[in-house]
């Protein structure tokens, strides 16, 4: 028996075989390599793990809620204190700014990598890369530096991202300055446990989630190359937010004052049930918790000034030190199982396009980077100055309300960033 064979007889994979019957010899090759390549122990485990109930993982785990800084009710010599010392990393070369862009932005539906949707603002429709360009050229002309930037992409859209990019000239930041890297990817398994296979006859793959930044910042020579340009602090953000601000010299202080090796930037919940990530201590470790894994009483939980305990969004603002990256890097994050609908091949040649959910696909979120450090500093900023998400076509946190944030924001702040 071949090799590729026993792994997958040896893993109830042998539906796989059909379809290795009927490719062509080059097609037979790739899927052959494909298979060799899959860590069976690792898809055995993470499939037993697909159904556990969220309140399972979440037993004897001890939840706690973690102390922030509201950014605009320090007093006025902190503020200036915090300022100097982020601005002093910045202006000296320091700091690094990285683009998590390999997400599939199903949401969405935009037909290419999300960071190529055109948002319709004013005075002129934008390109969401163009947007973190924009802002990044900001700071480097207030700091007379290049902010050298990261941009993480997938597999599936690396190349249309790197092409967007070169046929726009990078929205004028410099080439030399712009490094692209991969991401991850890990086989989407059937509700059976069962490789799928896709629409090009290779096995069904998918990103591996944003949470895999870090391995793929080691694997991908990212950090080695931070390293070299002497870089202490790095930014990691989202692609899809509006209003995102990756350079904030009062979150870089505040972490560097705090002696901390992480920090994060946050903006209070609209409501205690807002379907949003917040951040927490769990087991006495800075985490987030998920609006689906936390209790109604404590969400609504306040504190004697009336504010919630568990109100501080993750709002994908994060800053680590390179060794925090490093350390990170080196641990094996968790996978979280969503249940998702998945186009596949069936034994028989078609293509079948699911109406409910009926695949596993794991993702790794970069929050779980948090428990590696026994703190972190939370600076709590503004809705309306740092979060204008674009996650769904219509309706909440989609392209006409980040519009909207984005058109006031800019409206009130013509004269550049606070
Ligand atoms: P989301 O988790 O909101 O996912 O990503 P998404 O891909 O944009 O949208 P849906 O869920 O498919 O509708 C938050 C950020 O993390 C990045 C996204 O590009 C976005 O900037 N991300 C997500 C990755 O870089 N890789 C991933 O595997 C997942």
């Amino acid at each position: 028996m071949e090799r590729y064979e026993k792994l997958l007889h040896d893993n109830g994979q042998g539906h796989i075989l059909k379809y290795l019957e009927n490719a062509n010899p080059d097609k037979k090759a790739e899927l052959i390599n494909q298979i060799e390549k899959i860590d069976f122990k690792q898809l055995n485990e993470l499939f037993k793990s697909s159904n556990r109930k969220i309140e399972e993982a979440q037993e004897g785990v001890i939840i706690e809620h973690v102390p922030f800084i509201d950014k605009y009710k320090m007093d006025k010599s902190q503020y200036q204190d915090l300022e100097e010392l982020g601005e002093n990393i910045i202006r000296s070369g320091k700091y690094a700014a990285v683009t998590m862009a390999g997400g599939q932005g199903t949401r969405l539906g935009h037909d290419g990598p999300k960071g190529t949707f055109l948002l319709n603002v004013k005075p002129e429709p934008k390109y969401l890369f163009q947007i973190i360009a924009e802002g990044l050229e900001r700071a480097n002309k207030k700091y007379n530096v290049t902010i050298p930037w990261y941009i993480m992409t997938s597999t599936e859209n690396n190349d249309r991202t790197v092409e967007f990019m070169k046929e726009h000239n990078y929205f004028g930041y410099s080439e030399k300055d712009i490094m692209f890297f991969k991401q991850g990817n890990l086989p989407i398994l059937s509700e059976q446990g069962k490789l799928l296979i896709d629409e090009c006859g290779n096995i069904k793959l998918a990103a591996d989630g944003n949470g895999c930044i870090y391995k793929s910042m080691k694997i991908d020579g990212v950090i080695d190359d931070m390293k070299k340009r002497g870089i202490e602090w790095v930014f990691i953000g989202a692609v899809d937010n509006a209003l995102l601000n990756m350079v904030d010299p009062i979150l870089l202080g505040l972490t560097i004052n705090d002696i901390n090796e992480i920090g994060a930037k946050s903006v209070v919940k609209v409501n205690p049930h807002e379907r949003v990530g917040v951040f927490c201590k769990k087991d006495s470790k800075p985490a987030v918790i998920e609006y689906t894994e936390i209790p109604e009483e404590m969400a609504e939980e306040t504190d004697e000034d009336g504010e919630l305990l568990f109100g501080e969004s993750h709002i994908m603002c994060n800053l680590y030190s390179i060794s925090a990256i490093e350390k990170i890097a080196n641990q094996k994050l968790p996978y979280h199982t969503a249940h998702k609908k998945a186009a596949y091949i069936n034994e028989n040649g078609e293509l079948i396009k699911p109406e409910k959910p009926n695949a596993y696909k794991y993702e790794a979120f970069i929050f779980d980077g948090f428990r590696y450090f026994d703190e972190i500093s939370i600076l709590r900023g503004r809705r309306e100055e740092d979060f204008a998400p674009i996650k769904n076509s219509e309706g909440v946190d989609s392209p006409e309300s980040a519009t909207k944030l984005y058109n006031d924001y800019w409206e009130k702040n013509a004269n550049g960033r606070m």
